[in-house]
């Protein structure tokens, strides 16, 4: 179905209980419902916006578009957790409601102040020739969970030299400061971030672009910017538009990455740091977002979708979900996610094994699932190839494995189910140099995560196999490998 300009910026007031039952109703029959990830109850999910941890609770806000898979009126919608595991649907968080935000309340991020958290955000607008104009709007929320608009914009305006693609301010505080990153668009069409500083999170002075070593023409618009300092340096994320597919990277529509380097020099408004890596090597992974927490941990949560790819869920009249938390920790130079502690509370029942494989595919009887937490480790091996298979049916499979000879993990969803993004490719792989190679996988209905040697690398994706595709097995080709594999399920 094509959706009309009408219907993608319909306001919610003319929006009857009964359409949106019905649209909940065809959004439950749908088969890939997730089970564990937060998910949008109907309609389309993406960027995580305003990830915090305030009033002893954390609190997870999602650009989301409640009327069907398609990018329209943009909300937030709100969730939050005490343990980053079990989230609460608390509702519809900001809506666009006046001249600052009226095709939309986009991306941004929050921040506590004065026993409040302020959510910085961007009000999308068009005017009458659907040219678009963005404002940095406020909105406040109390101890309560009410949330107050501000009337008016804080900041109303891009800085000269630069397009209207001026977007999702990502705060922090330093010192006595706070400071804000902004993707921005520079007027020969290149990407950028821009830095501001304020006192009180109203009044903002634009502070200049922030001058980093990719060179002036790195993709033509950086989304969701977000900046913070973990053991000692410095590390700026980010989602740049526009790279280049090169040999095994940036094989998706659009990327998001990091540098790490010393922590950036707010005098000069510069980063100096190492090469560009890849976040996640999988499919379906953009615009993640970082908090830290009361323990002082540095959280990241992704939207595990990318824009303008059609999924096989839009005919249930929902898309997407978030990734699992992961917590980030540097190692030489590079960023390393593992999942956080705390989903060990989803372990139910558990079975293992430990067993040599030699030119053979085995599979694992007692360890079917759809819905689990999976640990594999591979050692002593002489094989060319090992691996995995997963939500193994009678045509259907994905395959986690490691080719020794080209030192690569690989992660193919040709066989996974229901085909979508084919034109993206079906394989993705990523160099890793290792004598031992173990995966931590989690399965749900509709995606697997996989932590490749502790979060040195991560590959996310969504996949659609028949709910009767719940086999595991393992293989080894060309030698042998020894296997010792855990599973629990998750409730
Ligand atoms: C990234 C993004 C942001 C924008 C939001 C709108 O996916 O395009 O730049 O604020 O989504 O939903």
């Amino acid at each position: 179905m094509e959706w009309t300009k009408e219907q993608r910026y319909r306001s919610m007031d003319d929006v009857t209980d009964e359409e949106i039952q019905a649209l909940a109703k065809l959004v439950n029959q749908c088969p890939w419902r997730q089970s564990f990830h937060i998910q949008p109850v109907t309609g389309l999910l993406n960027d995580p916006n305003g990830f915090s941890y305030f009033n002893g609770e954390y609190h997870l806000f999602y650009q989301w578009f409640p009327l069907g898979p398609v990018h329209g009126l943009k909300h937030w919608y709100h969730t939050k957790s005490k343990d980053l595991v079990h989230w609460e649907n608390v509702g519809m968080a900001i809506e666009p409601s006046n001249e600052f935000d009226s095709h939309g309340a986009y991306s941004g991020s929050g921040i506590e102040h004065e026993g409040k958290l302020y959510l910085l955000y961007t009000g999308n607008t068009r005017d009458e020739n659907w040219d678009r104009h963005p404002y940095q709007c406020l909105a406040i929320m109390d101890s309560n969970g009410s949330i107050v608009k501000m009337d008016a914009p804080v900041i109303a305006d891009a800085p000269s030299g630069y397009t209207d693609h001026f977007r999702d301010p990502k705060v922090w505080k330093q010192g006595d400061l706070f400071y804000t990153v902004i993707g921005a668009q520079r007027e020969n069409e290149t990407g950028s971030v821009v830095l501001y500083r304020s006192r009180d999170l109203k009044d903002w002075q634009f502070a200049g672009e922030v001058k980093t070593g990719l060179g002036e023409d790195f993709g033509y618009m950086w989304e969701c910017p977000d900046y913070f300092e973990l053991d000692g340096q410095g590390v700026f994320l980010f989602s740049p538009q526009g790279l280049k597919a090169e040999g095994e990277s940036c094989q998706n529509i659009y990327q998001s990455g990091y540098v790490v380097g010393r922590p950036i020099d707010l005098e000069n408004i510069e980063l100096k740091h190492g090469p560009f890596y890849e976040l996640d090597r999988g499919f379906d992974f953009y615009a993640p977002q970082t908090t830290v927490d009361h323990q002082g941990r540095r959280i990241l949560v992704g939207w595990m979708g990318l824009p303008e790819i059609d999924y096989p869920t839009d005919k249930n009249g929902w898309a997407h979900c978030l990734t699992i938390p992961r917590e980030l920790t540097v190692k030489e130079g590079k960023l390393v996610q593992q999942p956080v502690d705390e989903l060990k509370m989803l372990r139910g029942e558990k079975v293992e094994t430990s067993r040599k494989v030699e030119n053979e595919t085995v599979c694992l009887d007692n360890f079917k699932g759809d819905v689990y937490e999976l640990h594999v480790e591979f050692s002593d091996s002489t094989a060319e190839e090992f691996g995995l298979e997963l939500r193994v049916g009678e045509n259907e499979k994905t395959i986690i494995k490691y080719d020794c000879a080209a030192k690569k993990v690989v992660f193919d969803r040709t066989e996974s189910g229901e085909p979508f993004a084919e034109e993206f490719g079906t394989i993705r792989k990523c160099k890793l140099d290792a004598e031992k190679i173990s995966f931590r996988i989690f399965v749900d209905v509709s995606s697997i995560e996989v932590f490749v040697n502790g979060g040195e690398e991560v590959f996310t994706g969504r996949i659609f196999p028949g709910k009767n595709s719940n086999g595991v097995r393992v293989f080894s080709c060309g030698g042998q490998t020894n296997v010792q594999a855990v599973k629990w399920d998750i409730k």
